[in-house]
Protein backbone atom coordinates (compact mmCIF):
# COMPACT_ATOMS: atom_id res chain seq x y z
CA UNK A 1 0.00 0.00 0.00
CA UNK A 2 0.86 3.44 -1.00
CA UNK A 3 1.47 5.67 1.91
CA UNK A 4 0.27 9.49 1.24
CA UNK A 5 0.81 11.36 4.30
CA UNK A 6 3.20 12.12 6.92
CA UNK A 7 3.11 9.25 9.59
CA UNK A 8 5.48 11.33 12.19
CA UNK A 9 2.86 13.74 11.81
CA UNK A 10 -0.15 11.53 12.56
CA UNK A 11 1.18 10.25 15.14
CA UNK A 12 2.10 13.75 16.87
CA UNK A 13 -1.73 14.60 15.88
CA UNK A 14 -2.73 11.08 17.53
CA UNK A 15 -1.80 11.59 20.80
CA UNK A 16 -3.57 14.59 21.24
CA UNK A 17 -6.85 12.74 20.22
CA UNK A 18 -8.86 10.32 22.11
CA UNK A 19 -9.32 6.59 21.11
CA UNK A 20 -12.60 7.13 19.84
CA UNK A 21 -11.48 9.81 17.45
CA UNK A 22 -8.06 7.61 16.61
CA UNK A 23 -10.92 5.07 14.99
CA UNK A 24 -12.69 7.47 13.10
CA UNK A 25 -9.65 9.08 11.46
CA UNK A 26 -8.78 5.35 11.02
CA UNK A 27 -12.39 4.73 9.52
CA UNK A 28 -12.67 7.07 7.44
CA UNK A 29 -9.23 6.54 5.94
CA UNK A 30 -9.20 2.45 5.44
CA UNK A 31 -12.50 0.64 5.99
CA UNK A 32 -13.37 -1.66 5.23
CA UNK A 33 -9.26 -2.48 4.58
CA UNK A 34 -8.77 -2.09 8.42
CA UNK A 35 -9.36 -4.97 11.01
CA UNK A 36 -8.63 -5.29 14.67
CA UNK A 37 -6.90 -7.91 15.66
CA UNK A 38 -8.68 -9.35 18.69
CA UNK A 39 -7.48 -11.87 21.45
CA UNK A 40 -10.62 -11.04 23.23
CA UNK A 41 -8.58 -10.19 26.68
CA UNK A 42 -9.48 -6.56 28.28
CA UNK A 43 -7.89 -4.42 25.98
CA UNK A 44 -9.60 -5.70 22.99
CA UNK A 45 -12.91 -6.44 23.83
CA UNK A 46 -12.74 -2.42 25.18
CA UNK A 47 -11.50 -1.91 21.59
CA UNK A 48 -14.27 -3.96 20.13
CA UNK A 49 -16.99 -1.80 22.06
CA UNK A 50 -15.25 1.20 21.16
CA UNK A 51 -15.28 0.67 17.12
CA UNK A 52 -18.87 -0.81 17.40
CA UNK A 53 -19.50 3.02 18.73
CA UNK A 54 -17.88 4.17 15.88
CA UNK A 55 -19.18 1.80 13.37
CA UNK A 56 -21.38 -1.37 13.48
CA UNK A 57 -19.62 -2.89 10.83
CA UNK A 58 -16.10 -2.48 12.04
CA UNK A 59 -14.06 -5.49 10.57
CA UNK A 60 -12.75 -7.97 13.68
CA UNK A 61 -10.68 -11.03 12.65
CA UNK A 62 -9.24 -13.50 15.46
CA UNK A 63 -6.43 -15.69 15.76
CA UNK A 64 -7.06 -19.70 16.90
CA UNK A 65 -4.26 -21.09 17.67
CA UNK A 66 -5.98 -24.42 18.56
CA UNK A 67 -4.80 -24.57 22.48
CA UNK A 68 -7.19 -21.31 23.33
CA UNK A 69 -8.75 -21.44 26.73
CA UNK A 70 -12.70 -21.98 26.83
CA UNK A 71 -12.73 -19.15 28.65
CA UNK A 72 -11.77 -17.56 25.38
CA UNK A 73 -14.15 -18.85 23.21
CA UNK A 74 -16.59 -18.23 25.64
CA UNK A 75 -16.07 -14.51 25.75
CA UNK A 76 -15.82 -14.64 22.17
CA UNK A 77 -19.36 -16.10 22.03
CA UNK A 78 -20.99 -13.04 24.38
CA UNK A 79 -19.53 -10.54 22.35
CA UNK A 80 -20.68 -11.86 18.87
CA UNK A 81 -23.95 -12.17 19.76
CA UNK A 82 -24.00 -9.03 22.37
CA UNK A 83 -23.17 -6.68 19.38
CA UNK A 84 -24.61 -9.16 16.70
CA UNK A 85 -21.04 -8.88 14.72
CA UNK A 86 -18.73 -10.98 12.68
CA UNK A 87 -15.25 -12.26 14.06
CA UNK A 88 -13.24 -13.82 11.45
CA UNK A 89 -11.39 -16.88 12.50
CA UNK A 90 -7.52 -17.81 11.10
CA UNK A 91 -6.45 -21.26 11.97
CA UNK A 92 -2.72 -22.22 11.76
CA UNK A 93 -1.80 -24.13 8.48
CA UNK A 94 -2.71 -28.24 9.14
CA UNK A 95 0.19 -29.59 7.84
CA UNK A 96 2.56 -27.85 9.56
CA UNK A 97 0.63 -28.33 12.65
CA UNK A 98 0.77 -31.72 12.00
CA UNK A 99 4.25 -32.40 11.17
CA UNK A 100 5.55 -29.92 14.29
CA UNK A 101 3.84 -32.36 16.36
CA UNK A 102 4.47 -35.87 15.05
CA UNK A 103 7.96 -34.61 15.02
CA UNK A 104 8.38 -32.91 18.76
CA UNK A 105 4.85 -34.04 20.70
CA UNK A 106 1.86 -31.44 21.62
CA UNK A 107 3.93 -29.37 24.20
CA UNK A 108 7.22 -28.93 22.64
CA UNK A 109 7.29 -25.22 23.54
CA UNK A 110 8.27 -25.63 27.02
CA UNK A 111 11.66 -27.30 26.12
CA UNK A 112 13.18 -24.92 24.61
CA UNK A 113 12.75 -20.74 23.13
CA UNK A 114 13.28 -22.07 19.72
CA UNK A 115 10.47 -24.54 19.89
CA UNK A 116 8.29 -21.84 21.30
CA UNK A 117 8.95 -19.26 19.18
CA UNK A 118 8.25 -22.41 16.12
CA UNK A 119 4.89 -22.97 17.49
CA UNK A 120 3.81 -19.16 18.00
CA UNK A 121 5.08 -19.49 14.12
CA UNK A 122 2.92 -21.75 13.21
CA UNK A 123 -0.05 -20.71 15.70
CA UNK A 124 0.45 -17.20 15.51
CA UNK A 125 2.45 -15.23 13.14
CA UNK A 126 1.93 -16.98 9.90
CA UNK A 127 -2.38 -17.05 9.99
CA UNK A 128 -1.18 -13.29 10.78
CA UNK A 129 0.42 -13.04 7.74
CA UNK A 130 -2.92 -14.25 6.03
CA UNK A 131 -5.22 -12.12 7.81
CA UNK A 132 -3.14 -8.86 7.20
CA UNK A 133 -2.02 -9.62 3.41
CA UNK A 134 -5.90 -8.68 2.64
CA UNK A 135 -5.67 -5.17 4.71
CA UNK A 136 -4.12 -1.70 4.42
CA UNK A 137 -4.12 -1.53 7.88
CA UNK A 138 -5.09 -3.12 11.01
CA UNK A 139 -5.98 -2.09 14.89
CA UNK A 140 -4.30 -3.97 18.35
CA UNK A 141 -5.12 -3.32 22.37
CA UNK A 142 -1.19 -2.93 22.84
CA UNK A 143 -1.17 -0.72 25.19
CA UNK A 144 2.69 1.38 26.65
CA UNK A 145 2.50 0.28 30.13
CA UNK A 146 2.08 -3.73 29.51
CA UNK A 147 5.52 -4.59 29.24
CA UNK A 148 9.83 -3.27 28.63
CA UNK A 149 8.78 -4.11 25.15
CA UNK A 150 6.59 -1.50 24.59
CA UNK A 151 7.33 1.42 26.78
CA UNK A 152 7.55 3.92 23.73
CA UNK A 153 4.87 2.26 21.19
CA UNK A 154 3.46 5.06 18.79
CA UNK A 155 -1.04 5.36 18.26
CA UNK A 156 0.71 4.62 14.26
CA UNK A 157 3.17 3.35 12.90
CA UNK A 158 3.88 1.33 9.53
CA UNK A 159 4.60 -2.13 10.15
CA UNK A 160 6.91 -3.02 8.09
CA UNK A 161 7.16 -6.56 8.63
CA UNK A 162 3.69 -6.97 7.08
CA UNK A 163 4.17 -5.33 3.74
CA UNK A 164 4.24 -1.44 4.89
CA UNK A 165 0.53 -1.82 5.90
CA UNK A 166 -0.70 0.83 8.66
CA UNK A 167 -0.80 -0.63 12.48
CA UNK A 168 -3.00 1.66 14.98
CA UNK A 169 -2.82 1.11 18.30
CA UNK A 170 -5.92 3.71 19.48
CA UNK A 171 -5.19 3.30 23.29
CA UNK A 172 -1.31 2.91 23.51
CA UNK A 173 -1.83 5.43 26.38
CA UNK A 174 -4.57 4.18 28.33
CA UNK A 175 -3.93 2.31 31.61
CA UNK A 176 -5.10 -0.82 32.87
CA UNK A 177 -7.61 0.72 35.45
CA UNK A 178 -8.65 2.88 32.25
CA UNK A 179 -9.66 -0.25 30.16
CA UNK A 180 -11.05 -1.86 33.58
CA UNK A 181 -13.54 1.44 33.86
CA UNK A 182 -14.39 1.31 30.74
CA UNK A 183 -15.54 -2.40 30.67
CA UNK A 184 -17.45 -1.57 33.43
CA UNK A 185 -19.06 1.85 32.36
CA UNK A 186 -20.19 -0.23 29.30
CA UNK A 187 -21.02 -3.39 30.87
CA UNK A 188 -18.82 -5.59 27.75
CA UNK A 189 -18.55 -8.77 27.98
CA UNK A 190 -15.03 -10.03 29.27
CA UNK A 191 -13.01 -13.42 30.33
CA UNK A 192 -13.91 -14.97 32.45
CA UNK A 193 -10.10 -15.71 33.15
CA UNK A 194 -9.60 -12.23 34.57
CA UNK A 195 -11.58 -12.32 37.55
CA UNK A 196 -9.13 -15.64 38.43
CA UNK A 197 -5.83 -13.35 38.47
CA UNK A 198 -5.14 -13.77 34.58
CA UNK A 199 -4.69 -10.02 33.58
CA UNK A 200 -2.60 -10.78 30.16
CA UNK A 201 -4.47 -14.40 28.38
CA UNK A 202 -2.79 -16.21 25.66
CA UNK A 203 -2.72 -19.77 24.59
CA UNK A 204 -3.86 -21.95 27.50
CA UNK A 205 -0.45 -24.07 27.96
CA UNK A 206 0.99 -20.88 27.81
CA UNK A 207 -0.57 -18.61 30.83
CA UNK A 208 -1.34 -19.03 33.98
CA UNK A 209 -2.50 -16.91 36.99
CA UNK A 210 -0.06 -14.45 38.45
CA UNK A 211 0.42 -13.48 42.28
CA UNK A 212 -0.24 -10.35 43.74
CA UNK A 213 2.42 -7.90 43.02
CA UNK A 214 3.74 -9.63 40.01
CA UNK A 215 3.99 -8.22 36.33
CA UNK A 216 0.40 -8.14 34.39
CA UNK A 217 2.50 -10.17 31.86
CA UNK A 218 4.16 -12.30 34.51
CA UNK A 219 1.92 -15.21 33.81
CA UNK A 220 2.64 -15.31 29.88
CA UNK A 221 5.58 -18.15 29.04
CA UNK A 222 6.35 -17.23 32.64
CA UNK A 223 9.25 -19.67 32.41
CA UNK A 224 10.91 -17.05 30.05
CA UNK A 225 12.68 -13.95 30.60
CA UNK A 226 11.12 -10.40 30.51
CA UNK A 227 12.33 -9.36 27.14
CA UNK A 228 11.87 -12.58 25.30
CA UNK A 229 8.26 -13.12 25.97
CA UNK A 230 7.05 -11.90 22.46
CA UNK A 231 5.34 -14.15 19.85
CA UNK A 232 5.93 -12.59 17.24
CA UNK A 233 3.08 -10.95 16.46
CA UNK A 234 4.22 -7.30 17.38
CA UNK A 235 8.24 -7.42 16.67
CA UNK A 236 10.15 -5.87 14.12
CA UNK A 237 12.50 -8.43 12.43
CA UNK A 238 15.39 -5.47 12.00
S1 LIG B 1 1.09 -11.26 22.59
O1 LIG B 1 1.95 -10.83 21.48
O2 LIG B 1 1.74 -11.24 23.89
O3 LIG B 1 0.36 -12.52 22.32
P1 LIG B 1 -0.98 -9.72 23.78
O4 LIG B 1 -1.71 -10.89 24.31
O5 LIG B 1 -0.30 -8.81 24.74
O6 LIG B 1 0.02 -10.15 22.61
O7 LIG B 1 -1.96 -8.89 22.88
C1 LIG B 1 -1.57 -7.69 22.25
C2 LIG B 1 -2.41 -7.45 21.04
O8 LIG B 1 -2.08 -8.43 20.03
C3 LIG B 1 -3.89 -7.65 21.28
O9 LIG B 1 -4.47 -6.47 21.77
C4 LIG B 1 -4.38 -8.02 19.90
O10 LIG B 1 -4.54 -6.86 19.09
C5 LIG B 1 -3.23 -8.84 19.33
N1 LIG B 1 -3.40 -10.29 19.57
C6 LIG B 1 -2.79 -11.06 20.49
N2 LIG B 1 -3.20 -12.35 20.42
C7 LIG B 1 -4.10 -12.39 19.40
C8 LIG B 1 -4.90 -13.42 18.81
N3 LIG B 1 -4.86 -14.68 19.24
N4 LIG B 1 -5.73 -13.08 17.79
C9 LIG B 1 -5.77 -11.81 17.32
N5 LIG B 1 -5.05 -10.81 17.84
C10 LIG B 1 -4.22 -11.08 18.86
FE1 LIG C 1 2.09 -22.31 20.92
FE2 LIG C 1 2.13 -21.36 23.42
FE3 LIG C 1 2.68 -19.76 21.30
FE4 LIG C 1 0.19 -20.65 21.77
S1 LIG C 1 1.41 -19.22 23.06
S2 LIG C 1 1.18 -20.55 19.82
S3 LIG C 1 0.61 -22.76 22.50
S4 LIG C 1 3.88 -21.53 22.07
Amino acid sequence: MAIDFDVAKAAADLEKKTAPEVLEWAFAKWHPRIALASSFGAEDVAVIHMMWSVRKDAKIFTLDTGRLHQATYDVMERIRSKYDIRIEPYFPKTDAVEQMVTLKGPNSFYASIENRKECCKIRKVEPLGRALAKLDGWITGLRREQAVTRGTLPKIEIDKDHGGIVKLNPIAEWTQAQVWAYIKENSIPYNALHDRDFPSIGCEPCTRAVKPGEDVRAGRWWWELPEQKECGLHVHKS
